[in-house]
């Protein structure tokens, strides 16, 4: 086998071991921190947002409004939150639930 072979087969391999652990897994406290925070408080305790904590909304309505947004209501959930995959919504969804 030639030296460049080695290295595509090499390239291969771990290109399939990166997918199978996905790199950017959803990660609920980090989207929360970088997305929610600044206007729900960094403990969602509310800040130009109502507070978070304790939310008798459950984690699907949660995700619900962060993807589908609610025209109810105003900015910025008026849309969903841009830049936010469903596994993103649900995983801050679900953090949002474990918030005390
Ligand atoms: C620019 C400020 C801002 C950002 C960023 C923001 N929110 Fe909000 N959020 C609000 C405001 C203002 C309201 C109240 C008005 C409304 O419900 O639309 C609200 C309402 C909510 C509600 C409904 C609360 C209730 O009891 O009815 C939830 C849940 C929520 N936000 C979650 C989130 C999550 C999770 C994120 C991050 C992905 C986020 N928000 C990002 C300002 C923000």
């Amino acid at each position: 086998m030639k030296l460049t072979h080695l290295l595509v087969l090499f390239l291969i391999v771990s290109m399939t071991a990166a997918l199978a652990v996905p790199a950017f897994a959803a990660d609920g406290a980090t989207t929360y921190k970088a997305k929610c925070a600044m206007c729900h408080g960094p403990d969602g305790q509310g800040k130009i947002g109502p507070a978070l904590k304790g939310t008798s909304l459950s984690a699907d309505d949660i995700t619900a409004l962060l993807t589908k947004g609610n025209d109810a209501k105003k900015a910025p959930h008026k849309k969903a939150i841009s830049g936010l995959s469903d596994e993103d919504a649900k995983a801050v969804a679900d953090y949002v639930k474990t918030l005390k």
